[in-house]
């Protein structure tokens, strides 16, 4: 069974409520989860996983939260090949910004860039709306289920 690591970088917890709903979703589908916080995560991990699922919000002026600026340095630094690694990605911000989820974009591209694969749809949840976040990845993650192998 293929393992799916959810890994998440907030300031709040919004992100880290959202990566529970992500992984209780998976596991009610049987997949094995491992959760991770973006600071305890090892860019060099990161080629040998075949599922990663990114939460992350934005803060600053469209940068990546302060514990996972780290994460995202190392890995433009370290560059490895991501060839083989399929990642989705679930973003977190606020319209009243001009750098909306532009956190989430960031990783994307440079997921993209090192060779992984990403899979569905870019999910960007507006704390501006009504929607509240876990409503959306309930729904993104449903989405997502049905392309995951079995
Ligand atoms: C000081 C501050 C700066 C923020 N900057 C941005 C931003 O540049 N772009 C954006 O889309 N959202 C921004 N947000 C909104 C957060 O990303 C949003 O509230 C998110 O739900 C927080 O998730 P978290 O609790 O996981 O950190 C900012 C929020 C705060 C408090």
């Amino acid at each position: 069974m293929t393992v799916v690591h959810v890994l998440y970088g907030t300031e709040s917890g919004n992100a880290e409520m959202v990566a529970d709903d992500i992984v209780a979703a998976f596991r009610g589908q049987g997949f094995e989860t491992v959760t991770a916080e973006l600071t305890d995560v090892e860019v060099s991990d990161l080629a040998a996983m075949e599922i990663a699922v990114f939460v992350s919000s934005t803060y600053g002026e469209g940068e990546l939260p302060e514990t996972a600026a780290p994460f995202y340095d190392a890995l433009m630094a370290e560059r490895p090949d991501l060839t083989g690694v399929r990642f989705a990605a679930f973003g977190l911000g606020d319209s009243i910004y001009e750098t909306f989820n532009n956190a989430i974009e960031t990783l994307r591209r440079a997921l993209l860039e090192l060779g992984a694969e990403q899979i569905g749809t870019t999910a960007k949840h507006d704390a501006a709306s009504t929607t509240p976040a876990t409503e959306l990845a309930d729904a993104w993650t449903r989405d997502l289920l049905t392309l995951m192998p079995a």
